[in-house]
């Protein structure tokens, strides 16, 4: 099964996508966690893309299909969830044409609701582990008491350079005015479905498995 979780920034798509990597042994295709990784690795794409994810704007269609399509290439998986990808109808349409290129269909699309307030409380708060990944937020999910992380013991937390007021301004604009038209576009294809993301994490979990096991 291949699925996008959709949805504003802060909105859990990242700590779902983690979950369902645990539990139903699917690929988590995260392009935010793809550009990051270029960014950190100072390639030249990852010196154009810097700038551009610390304002709040989306990468170029072009070097995201780019990335997405060098994954789904070289990776063998029970299901995909792509996470934080499509964002604009030009991805939606590659990642059409990428999966029936490969014989394999898109099957769900759920969005997770949360209101723009939680989502400035969730992402002022967030870190991450800098070993695995693991999401942590100040006020829901904190870092335990003895400084290492719960996955995997690491002892390194970052921060985003993103994860500020200003560009979470932008990143919500960019969110309403060229990711949310996807909603229709999904809806339309028959294969939407909206899940409130505003509540405990494995109630949403719950909730996200049912639209997925319907
Ligand atoms: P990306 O990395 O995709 O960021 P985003 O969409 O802004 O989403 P986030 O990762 O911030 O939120 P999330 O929904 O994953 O929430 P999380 O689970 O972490 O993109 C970053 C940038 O890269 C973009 O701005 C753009 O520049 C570029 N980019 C990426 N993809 C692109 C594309 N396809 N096209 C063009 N440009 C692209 O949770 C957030 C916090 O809330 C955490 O602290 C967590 O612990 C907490 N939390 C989670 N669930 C709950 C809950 N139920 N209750 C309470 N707290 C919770
Ligand atoms: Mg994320």
């Amino acid at each position: 099964m291949n699925i996008i979780l959709l949805g504003p920034p802060g909105a859990g798509k990242g700590t779902q996508a983690r979950i369902l990597v645990e539990e139903r042994n699917m690929v988590q295709l995260s392009t935010g966690d793809m550009l990051r990784e270029a960014k950190d690795s100072g390639t030249e794409m990852g010196k154009v893309v810097a700038e551009v994810m610390a304002s709040g704007n989306l990468v170029t269609d072009e070097i995201v299909i780019g990335l997405i399509r060098e994954k789904l290439e070289t990776t063998e998986a029970a299901g995909f969830i792509f996470d934080g990808f499509p964002r604009t109808l030009k991805q939606a349409d590659a990642l059409g044409e990428l999966l029936e290129e490969m014989g394999q269909t898109l099957d769900k699309v759920v969005e997770l609701r949360v209101e723009d307030e939680a989502l400035v409380k969730r992402i002022t708060a967030r870190s991450t582990c800098g070993d695995c990944g693991e999401v942590y937020n100040d006020v829901t999910k904190p870092i335990p008491a003895d400084g290492k992380c719960v996955k995997c013991g690491g002892t390194e937390f970052k921060r985003r350079a993103d994860d500020n007021e200003d560009s979470l301004r932008t990143r919500l604009m960019a969110y309403y005015k060229q990711t949310s038209p996807l909603i229709g576009y999904y809806y339309h294809a028959g294969i939407h479905s909206r899940v409130d993301g505003l509540g405990e994490i494995d109630e949403i979990k719950a909730a996200i498995a049912e639209k997925l096991d319907s």
